[in-house]
């Protein structure tokens, strides 16, 4: 403001004292009229060019003020500077004209081959990057605020500006790294848009011995409310890679606020150390793996077993077994784990063994129409499998899991074991495997009375494990 009421003053005064000056000029110069003129001639230009260049300066400010007041939108430096440069160019061919007069400063332009060469030459990068600059602008492939990791030096930050020769951002360290435009406008861009969820990826690992439901379930849990991890989407778990040493993961999250990406990542990693360690997960490192050799049959349960008698006891129909009876049949059966979704069993298999679930649900599913149809949902305690195994037939039905479920085996020489002491107890799975079977068919071709049905099993049940 001052500036230009400063200049404002200086020309009026050059102006007004017009002919003093000159005057006083000629006498200094020994009475060179014509030199004096020009002096004071160029004076009033260079005055009037910086009045005008103050000027517009103050009207750039007045404009794009209103535009962002009414519109709530800043203007791009690049659209400003441009304003600037061409009304202070009008500006100065004016008051060059009305100066000179008798001078043609469109011609000197236009016909001077060697000052266009010059000028070429002098500002080929210049222009270069004014105008990928302006290409920049059209396209508008990245804006102020997003973030954006620009050609193989992978410079990254947030998009701070952009004027006519360069692109500002401030890096993630809060450094300022600038890129020419015409290097933005031939490198390759990754551009995070601010106003985008853009996904990041955190990797952590765990021991083999881990299940993958529970690393998945817990993890998710621990890290959906995390500071700035958007509540829009939900954090996906994943195994990416079954390594050497671990099982290698990775979650994908969304941060709402891109550029704070670096201290999200962070937290879901604290978050996940605090998860692993109330839910007793462990991280892996490398590891070399001794076999030692321990003569123990594939599944077959390690320790005192306590737990698969205790559960074995509580199945109803091994009630009536002693309590070496149940050992014996601890000792005999196998332990596997399913994920969800997986099939235990499937319809139409041959089977010679039975089940019971020691951790977790199952559902049992006919298939009608190609369509899966729930005869029964079984959990702890629960036993399947029996039909096959007690009567030779196929597989009855499909069995599978709804969540990570444990199941116990129980195969076809252990039962037999069971039954040669405990032949009552072929009577009461006779009545069970009828009542399934009802539950299984309930159309007519099944429907003798249940009594028929476990009179016909228990004579079949004992030809096919040879009890008289
Ligand atoms: P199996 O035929 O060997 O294999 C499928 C198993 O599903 C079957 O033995 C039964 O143990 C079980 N099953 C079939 N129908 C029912 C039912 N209605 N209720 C509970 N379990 C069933």
């Amino acid at each position: 403001m001052v500036t230009t009421a400063v200049t404002l003053l200086v020309v009026i005064l050059i102006f007004w004292f017009d002919k003093q000056l000159h005057q006083l000029l000629a006498a200094r110069m020994g009475g060179l009229a014509s030199r004096a003129d020009t002096i004071v001639a160029i004076l009033k230009l260079v005055c009037l060019a910086l009045l005008a260049y103050l000027l517009v300066r103050a009207f750039n400010s007045v404009v794009f003020g209103l535009v962002r007041l009414r519109r709530g939108f800043e203007a791009p430096t690049l659209v400003r500077n441009i304003f600037s440069i061409v009304a202070f160019t009008a500006l100065f061919f004016l008051i060059f004209t009305s100066i000179f007069p008798e001078a043609n400063l469109g011609a000197l332009f236009t016909t001077s081959a060697i000052f266009g060469v010059i000028l070429g030459l002098a500002l080929q990068d210049t222009l270069g990057n004014f105008f990928s600059g302006i290409s920049l602008q059209a396209d508008r492939p990245f804006q102020v605020g997003d973030v954006i990791t620009v050609g193989a030096q992978r410079h990254a930050g947030v998009v701070e500006e952009i004027t006519w020769r360069a692109v500002k951002i401030r890096t993630f360290s809060n450094h300022i790294v600038l890129i020419s435009n015409s290097t933005a406008a031939k490198e390759a861009i990754e551009v995070c848009p601010r106003n985008n969820l853009n996904a990041r990826l955190v990797f952590f690992n765990t021991l083999f011995t881990d299940s993958p439901a529970k690393t998945i379930h817990v993890v998710r849990e621990a890290v959906r409310d995390a500071d700035n991890v958007s509540q829009k989407i939900t954090p996906v778990v994943r195994i990416r890679n079954i390594g050497d040493s671990s099982m290698e993961y990775e979650v994908k999250y969304w941060p709402e606020d891109y550029a704070k990406h670096h201290d999200t990542d962070a937290l879901v990693r604290q978050r996940i150390w605090y998860a692993f360690r109330r839910a007793n997960l462990t991280f892996a490192f490398p590891t070399r793996t001794l076999l030692v050799e321990r003569n123990l049959r594939h599944g077959a349960v390690e320790g005192d077993g306590s737990a698969i008698v205790e559960r074995l006891a509580a199945v109803d129909i091994f009630a009536p077994l002693s309590e070496e009876e149940t050992v014996m049949l601890a000792q005999a059966a196998t332990s596997h784990v399913f994920a969800a979704g997986e099939n235990v069993i499937r319809a139409g298999d041959p089977g010679s063994s039975m089940f019971v679930v020691h951790n977790g649900r199952v559902s049992v599913q006919l298939s009608e129409n190609g369509r899966p149809r729930t005869v029964a949902t079984l959990s702890d305690g629960a036993f399947f499998g029996e039909m096959a195994l007690f009567t030779g037939e196929p597989r009855t039905a499909n069995v599978v899991a709804l969540e990570e479920t444990e199941v116990l085996e129980i195969g076809h020489a252990a039962m037999k074991r069971v039954f040669d002491t405990n032949p009552d107890l072929v009577e009461s799975l006779s009545h069970i495997i009828a009542e399934r079977r009802q539950g299984l068919v309930a159309s007519a071709d099944l429907s003798g009375s249940n009594k028929d049905e476990s009179a016909g099993l228990l004579s079949s049940i004992k030809r096919f494990f040879g009890i008289s």
